[in-house]
């Protein structure tokens, strides 16, 4: 699956930075640190942009081409901040089973995003996520704060229009 990256000035802080370095400092001897390390950046950042991408290959004394393999290739990973509009569609299994992979296609046509991606404008971004605690509603995708469950793929464009 191809990222997009879209145009987002990096705003990040010296404090940031800070808390990278810290978390480097304790996981980089590790075996397999550098997925956890990019987890805990994304935490820091909020999304993992190259400039962050950089700053992990310089100190981590990899290439740079390795930290992007890695977050271009795993859907956790998000190369963009996220949307006003926040999307996400649950890939745990009850979801899966009951049809989230084509609820997620619906969105992905319908926004002319992909998952880990932000529209250009900055609106809308759709990330997949594991599990989050609410199999009995699904399939279900959550937008910000709203969760909704038990869904088709026709409910797809009506939900999204609540949005536009
Ligand atoms: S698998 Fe989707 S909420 Fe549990």
């Amino acid at each position: 699956m191809k990222k997009k990256l879209t145009t987002v000035m990096f705003r990040g802080t010296r404090a940031q930075e800070e808390q990278l370095d810290a978390v480097i400092a304790e996981l980089r001897d590790t075996q397999g640190a550098m997925m956890p390390i990019m987890q805990k950046a994304q935490d820091i950042y909020g999304y993992l942009p190259i400039e962050v991408q950089k700053m992990i290959a310089v100190k981590m004394g990899v290439p740079l081409e390795e930290v992007y393999g890695i977050a271009s290739f795993y859907s956790q990973f998000r190369l963009n901040p996220t949307g006003e509009v926040s999307i996400a569609v649950c890939l745990g299994t009850a979801c899966y089973v009951k049809g989230s992979g084509d609820i997620t296609d619906r969105i992905k046509i319908k926004l002319g995003i992909e998952p880990g991606s932000t529209s250009p404008d900055g609106k809308f971004s759709l990330e997949c996520t594991r599990c989050i605690g609410a199999c009995g509603l699904a399939p279900v995708l959550t937008i910000n704060n709203d969760v909704y469950g038990r869904l088709s793929t026709g409910d797809v464009d009506g939900i999204l229009a609540k949005y536009m």
